[in-house]
């Protein structure tokens, strides 16, 4: 028998002659694009910080009054003494702006997808879900027992003949999908989805993550996640549905009801957020227009939302390529297995309303002469 740490670094040589050991790298962020890391100043395209939120002075100064006023953490978990009253009204705020009658607020994305599964379903129910669904949506279908079909990506054909294989054999059935997928950046054909799922008594989940189109309602999609720690610029996580669902979550989420409620903090940068969103509501169709600006210089399908993928196939293409636009002065990280599918690694660029739009031009010229070779 191998001792533990052999084990470990067996399995850590193992990555490595794939490509596929990842390690921290310590990173400043200056401001919402720039970073400073290993002692360069890059460009980020890589950070889900879509509107330039992180950095914003509206929002550091209503956490820092938060903090001055409520202190740095919540104390214990929602449903002991947790539930600061920033919770009652972030929740009605995000409600209002998803087109629900409630919301609950999670600890994060993670946690939402991790707990929402299996507080509504068990072992004598069906989920299918996306195949390229993120992880933490796999794991939240998994952890609630209930039988677990993958459809192929975006096919709502498929969809179908699984519901007409299955549906029958089980009580409740959930499908899973995300509204814009994280590492391709296509969207989810959610009608086509909500209408299937309405016609076979399914319900339908959808992860709205990095979908910037925040206040579009859909009634097809009665359960809406969402997280705040991505365009909203802080942290943690939501579901928006019904009022008896979200009673539900309060009851039965053990993500939430076994965690430690957020700090204050957050929960006020959060509120300030989508006060500055609402009052500026083109700010939420920047990233995508900049995006759109370089598939069409590199042209790459037309972008469908702020993340575009440049897929260049084997682990050790995305690291060089990456090495390449860090030498350019970008950082666009690699994203390789099992983030993504064997042989589709890839480089995951994510643009923000605050890029230059000079900048954007230069990526994209170094992207097509370097990477794409046309
Ligand atoms: C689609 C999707 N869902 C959920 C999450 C997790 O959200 P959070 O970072 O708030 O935990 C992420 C990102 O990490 C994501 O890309």
């Amino acid at each position: 028998m191998p001792s533990l740490d052999d084990f470990a670094a067996g399995k850590l040589a193992d990555l490595e002659r794939q490509s596929l050991r990842r390690s921290l790298v310590p990173t400043t962020r200056t401001d919402s694009i720039w970073v400073e890391r290993e002692g360069r100043r890059l460009l980020s395209f890589s950070c889900n910080d879509y509107l330039g939120l992180t950095q914003h002075p509206e929002l550091k100064a209503a956490a820092v009054e938060a903090i001055e006023r409520h202190g740095v953490g919540a104390g214990a978990s929602r449903l002991v003494t947790g539930d600061h009253p920033l919770y009652a009204d972030l929740e009605v705020r995000i409600a209002r702006m998803k087109g629900t009658a409630a919301a609950c607020v999670f600890g994060s994305g993670y946690l939402a997808n991790t707990g929402v599964a299996q507080a509504l379903l068990g072992r004598d129910d069906l989920i299918l879900i996306d195949e390229l669904a993120h992880s933490s949506l796999w794991t939240g279908a998994r952890l609630s027992r209930a039988q677990v079909h993958a459809f192929r990506h975006n096919d709502t054909a498929h969809v179908e003949t699984l519901l007409g294989e299955h549906r029958s054999d089980y009580k409740y059935t959930l499908i899973i999908t995300e509204s814009v997928f994280s590492m391709d950046g296509d969207r989810a054909p959610l009608d086509e989805l909500g209408t299937l799922a309405n016609r076979s008594s399914a319900w339908l989940m959808a992860d709205d993550a990095h979908d910037l189109d925040m206040t579009t309602p859909r009634p097809n999609v009665p359960l809406r996640i969402g997280t705040m720690s991505k365009a909203l610029g802080g942290y943690g996580g939501f579901l928006a549905a019904s009022q008896p669902v979200i009673d539900l979550m309060r009851n039965r989420a053990r993500t939430m009801i076994y965690s430690t409620g957020l700090p204050p903090s957050v929960l006020a940068s959060t509120l300030a957020a989508l006060d500055l969103i609402e009052r500026e509501p083109n700010l939420t169709a920047a990233p995508l227009a900049k995006a759109r600006a370089f598939t069409r210089l590199t042209n790459l399908p037309e972008a469908q939302s702020a993340i575009v993928p440049v897929v260049v196939g084997e682990a050790q293409a995305a690291l060089d390529a990456s090495r390449l636009l860090e030498d350019e002065g970008f950082l666009v990280v690699a994203i390789r297995p099992p983030t993504v599918p064997e042989g589709t690694a890839r480089l995951r660029l994510t643009f923000s309303a605050a890029h230059p739009d000079a900048e954007v031009e230069r990526l994209a010229r170094v992207v097509r002469e370097k990477i794409l070779k046309h």
